[in-house]
């Protein structure tokens, strides 16, 4: 360890997550080091056990039987809903349950998107969203003949809350939809401000959670944001499940996203009528097991409490940035305080490429990821094709990224750079 950044965090959590009772591939085989939590993260054995316990003991569909087994179905999904709206300060009826972040952002490009943007109009994103947040919106615009813009990246990895208002200013901007934590850079944008801004120009907004809720106490009220959307299995939850919390008023005015099961109140031979919030967007059978396993893992980040779990990871994450500064050539994106970022880290390595980064730390026993990071304009901008990125999760603790470090000073040295 390095004596300029001293871990103080006392989180002590990673007993409770069975996957690090297995060995990493390195050679000699040791201990497995996660640092990929950004792309997903691993699962308490609270999280397995409840997924287990309820397709061993509760299984049935929800919403549609009588008897005493589908009642406790529906008991444990709605329960899982109350949970996990609670987890977010968000209410039962506007907190809907997706597939993952990129459905509840569809879900809001198609159906409030459809009826809302038009000829004429635009759409503000920013240049470091996540495809996620592009894409849906790039569909959106081409359809309606409306302009996609974007906020642009400084040199910090930060966008300009000037150029917002100036974009605003303009008059025809109908949706800011922005990222809340980059999961590329790490930067933690102003998302209330920038919501309010928005507002306060006639603009709805959306923001774009999947790297802030795992990590940080997350209040969607206070946030002010129109729609906020995130994803299960980055915060400790099985796959297949995703959030997506909504103004009720918005919701309402909605058409569904998608038809048939769940989301209908009743069918004609030519017609039909939908279902009340939160049902009407949650079309055929839901992810049963997947909420009841996210309401369990949400309530386990409670427990730990969220301020405590941001304590832990801006901790860690101060030490990753001074570790890294101890390999040569090495060049990191996004802000370089670890108070205006996420627990992440994007970086190159010069004369190394991040996929060869990446299969040296696993030669090492540490799982990174290397890539675009479905951010490919964004790597543009940053003038690379590709980045390594470590991202912390409340099991890490700072030996892993010594082991990292470690496992990227022997790289150098395996590429001839030592
Ligand atoms: C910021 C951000 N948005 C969206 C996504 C997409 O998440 P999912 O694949 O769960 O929809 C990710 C995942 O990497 C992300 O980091």
């Amino acid at each position: 360890m390095t004596d300029g950044v001293i871990v103080t965090s006392e989180l002590d959590v990673k007993a409770d997550f069975p996957i690090f009772a297995r060995r990493s591939s390195a050679r000699p085989p040791r201990e497995l080091i996660y640092l990929d939590s950004g792309a997903t993260s691993q699962k308490p054995q609270v999280v397995i056990d409840a997924v287990a316990d309820h397709l061993s003991s509760h299984n049935a569909n929800v919403h549609r039987g009588v008897y005493a087994l589908a009642q406790e179905a529906d008991a444990a999904y709605d329960g899982a809903r109350r949970r996990v709206a609670a987890f977010t300060g968000a209410r039962r009826e506007t907190t809907v349950f997706t597939k993952n972040v990129t459905e509840a952002i569809n879900l809001v490009a198609y159906s409030w998107g459809r009826a809302n943007v038009g000829q004429g109009d635009a759409v503000l994103i920013t240049q470091m969203e996540h495809h996620a947040n592009i894409v849906p919106w790039q569909v959106l615009c081409r359809e309606r003949g409306a302009e996609l813009r974007y906020l642009e990246v400084d040199e910090r990895g930060e966008v300009s809350l000037d150029q917002l208002d100036a974009e605003l200013a303009r008059g025809d901007v109908r949706m800011v939809a922005v990222t809340h934590v980059s999961n590329v850079l790490g930067t933690i944008l102003p998302v209330a401000e920038i919501c309010a801004r928005a507002r306060a120009a006639g603009a709805v907004s959306l923001v774009d959670g999947a790297q802030a809720v795992p990590h940080m106490a997350v209040d969607v009220e206070a946030i002010g944001a129109d729609f906020y959307a995130w994803t299960g299995h980055k915060a400790l939850g099985p796959t297949g499940i995703g959030v997506l919390h909504g103004r009720r008023e918005l919701l309402e005015s909605m058409e569904p996203f998608m038809t048939g099961g769940d989301m209908i109140a009743s069918v004609d031979f030519q017609g039909a009528t939908w279902n009340e919030l939160p049902y009407k967007f949650e079309a055929g059978t839901p992810p049963i097991a997947e909420a009841v396993g996210l309401g369990v893992a949400v309530e386990y980040l409670s427990q730990i409490g969220m301020d405590r779990v941001r304590a832990h990871e801006r901790a860690l994450t101060a030490y990753l940035l001074e570790r890294l500064g101890d390999v040569p050539g090495l060049r990191l994106t996004g802000p370089p305080e670890a108070d205006a970022r996420g627990g992440l880290a994007s970086f190159t390595i010069e004369g190394m490429h991040p996929h060869d980064i990446a299969e040296l730390a696993d030669r090492g026993g540490v799982c990174i990821r290397a890539g675009h990071h479905c951010a490919q304009p964004l790597m543009r901008c940053l003038g690379v094709s590709a980045t390594a990125r470590a991202s912390i999760g409340v099991y890490n603790e700072p030996g892993d990224i010594d082991a990292l470090v470690d496992a990227l000073l022997a790289g150098r040295e395996v590429f001839g750079l030592a």
